[in-house]
């Protein structure tokens, strides 16, 4: 078995080891506080992580898009909510097929879509469970008020082809409590069952017992941690499993050291509370503080011992989610040797 040194690089590597250790800490939580977890998979974008979570006793999958839905389906899952609203007549006929074979819920926030989903639906005969999605704070998508979310559902309520299920916010803050909790009483208030409060997001999602009122969790960067998750102290850097190996590629001064990793394989996103374009392990002194497509720019100045030409470093990126869909594959790997190779099957299915 090859060991992360010998790879060629840049490669995008996961720590096994880390993964399971999010996945079981996760769950551990969820259960001690009887929380349905349904992890997002737009994280990972692979089958076999998925797996993992269901099999560590994950209810179902979210997924973003319906092209990941479509992947997740054709592995073999049965239960998968996606959580980004869909509009439009093809986006209609592709969740019909998809609730032809696997239990499919969606989320809404307006009549508009609602209604024309569920046309859809009926007229293949299929029903959808469809959750209102709740702007509880974040200032996204989402309706406005829990009156406007009691209202939403009571139409879907009335329509065949989708079944009405309950209630969708992201990502859960602390007022997002009061918020449902009005909603949900709304709602109750005029006949309906509200049997699913799904929250999300990795940051808060230990505090989401405290609200109270949410009854499912869709987390996903928890799987495998990222540099924004150290700031906001959700995951310590040991557990974050994803990272790059680069390659010093060039020193041209004392200060600057140039990597083969630029914005198509760390991405340019930044993280909240952090600079730069990533945290390298072995040199938290030096700072990649500029990006080329192909080029990673990095102060080294900070360093006592800079890394030299051909010396691998370690990258926690800044954004595991964006990052992991760059490549079309991650190197799993226990203690630095390579366990498996796994594609990244739903990479770019942003349809
Ligand atoms: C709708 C929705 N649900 C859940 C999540 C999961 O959030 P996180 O990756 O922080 O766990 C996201 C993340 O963007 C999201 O947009």
């Amino acid at each position: 078995m090859p060991t992360l040194d010998q790879l060629e690089t840049p490669v995008l590597t996961a720590d096994l080891d880390a993964v399971e250790r999010n996945i079981a800490g996760m769950q551990s939580y969820c259960d001690e506080h009887g929380l349905v977890l349904r992890p997002h998979i737009k994280t990972h974008k692979l089958p076999e992580v998925a797996r993992m979570q269901v099999d560590a006793g994950a209810r179902g999958l979210t997924c973003q898009k319906l092209g990941e839905a479509e992947v997740m389906a054709d592995a073999g899952f049965d239960d998968i909510l996606i959580s980004f609203p869909l509009v439009g007549e093809a986006k209609a006929e592709r969740l019909a097929a998809l609730a032809r074979r696997v239990d499919m819920g969606v989320v809404g926030d307006s009549a508009a879509a609602a209604t024309a989903l569920a046309e859809v639906l009926a007229r293949h005969g299929l029903e959808a469970d469809f959750l209102v999605e709740c702007d509880t704070g974040f200032a996204r998508t989402g309706v406005q008020s829990p009156e406007a979310a009691a209202e939403l559902a009571a139409l879907v309520g009335r329509l065949e082809g989708l079944r009405f299920a309950g209630l969708m916010t992201y990502p859960t803050l602390p007022e997002s409590g009061p918020w449902l909790r009005a909603a949900r009483e709304a709602i109750e208030r005029a006949g309906l069952t509200v049997e699913c409060v799904s929250g999300g997001g990795t940051p808060t999602a230990r505090r989401t017992h405290e609200l109270g009122e949410v009854t499912e969790l869709r987390v996903g960067t928890y799987v495998y941690g990222d540099r924004s998750c150290i700031a906001n102290g959700s995951v310590p850097l040991d557990d974050c499993a994803l990272r790059v190996v680069a390659t010093v590629v060039s020193r041209p001064t004392r200060e600057r050291a140039i990597i083969d990793a630029g914005s198509k394989t760390l991405t340019s996103d930044p993280a909240a509370g952090a600079t730069g374009f990533g945290l390298i392990v072995e040199h938290p002194e030096a700072e990649v503080y500029n990006l080329n497509e192909e080029h990673g720019y990095v102060d080294v100045s900070a360093c006592e011992r800079p890394p030299e030409i051909g010396e691998h470093v370690t990258i926690v990126p800044n954004h595991a989610c964006v990052t992991a869909n760059m490549h079309d594959d991650v190197r799993m790997h226990r203690g630095g040797e390579i366990v498996a190779t796994l594609r990244t099957a739903a990479r770019g299915k942003v349809t």
